[in-house]
């Protein structure tokens, strides 16, 4: 069924089952490269917490967690500038990094996050993101752990809002043109 969020109509896109079957899957990949490490999972605020609640319960393997908070976006449109990392309550240096983001769009967001990472010396960095937009992607790191490659439109839910609206739907939800 359709829903409305303040002036656009969105259509049911992924169930929380697809959602779930890929996150497991993704859990299985990170756990293949580092059940026998203790990374530490780096998780992008706001978008990326119900993804990184999931996938943590998915990853039975030992781990520390860390929360961070960056923003790029304004309504349906990506924006060019990127704010700085706060929260990062854990010494990385000498671990293995895995970030968690909810979605890989222009890639501004998770490069100036890698940049920053790349400043400690950490052991490795990966990422982990839920979405990946291939078609509006501008940069070439590696995303390591991708759950959905989606078309270049927006998508709201699971974490993910349509002006602060909407992260609550425990599904994928696609606008509707
Ligand atoms: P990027 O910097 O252009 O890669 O954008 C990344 C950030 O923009 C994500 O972490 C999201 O917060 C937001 N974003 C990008 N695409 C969407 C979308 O389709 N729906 C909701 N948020 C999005
Ligand atoms: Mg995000």
């Amino acid at each position: 069924m359709e829903i409305q969020i303040l002036d656009h109509t969105f259509v049911p896109y992924l169930s929380q089952e697809a959602i779930q079957a890929q996150i497991d899957r993704l859990a299985d990949e990170i756990a293949a490269d580092l059940k026998d490490e203790i990374p530490v999972f780096i998780v992008i605020l706001n978008g990326a917490f119900m993804f990184a609640a999931d996938l943590m319960k998915a990853y039975s393997h030992p781990a520390e967690i860390s929360f961070v908070k960056m923003a790029s976006y304004q309504g349906t449109q990506s924006t060019e500038q990127v704010s700085q990392l706060l929260g990062l309550d854990i010494d990385i240096t000498n671990r293995h990094i895995v970030i968690v983001e909810d979605i890989v769009d222009t890639g501004n967001t998770i490069a100036e996050l890698y940049n920053i990472i790349n400043r400690y010396q950490t052991r490795s960095v990966r990422i982990a993101t839920l979405f990946y937009k291939p078609e509006a992607y501008k940069k070439d790191i590696t995303l390591d752990y991708v759950g959905f490659e989606i078309p270049n439109k927006f998508i709201v839910g699971y974490g993910l809002d349509y002006n602060k609206q909407g992260r609550n739907i425990p599904a994928i939800y696609q606008i509707k043109y």
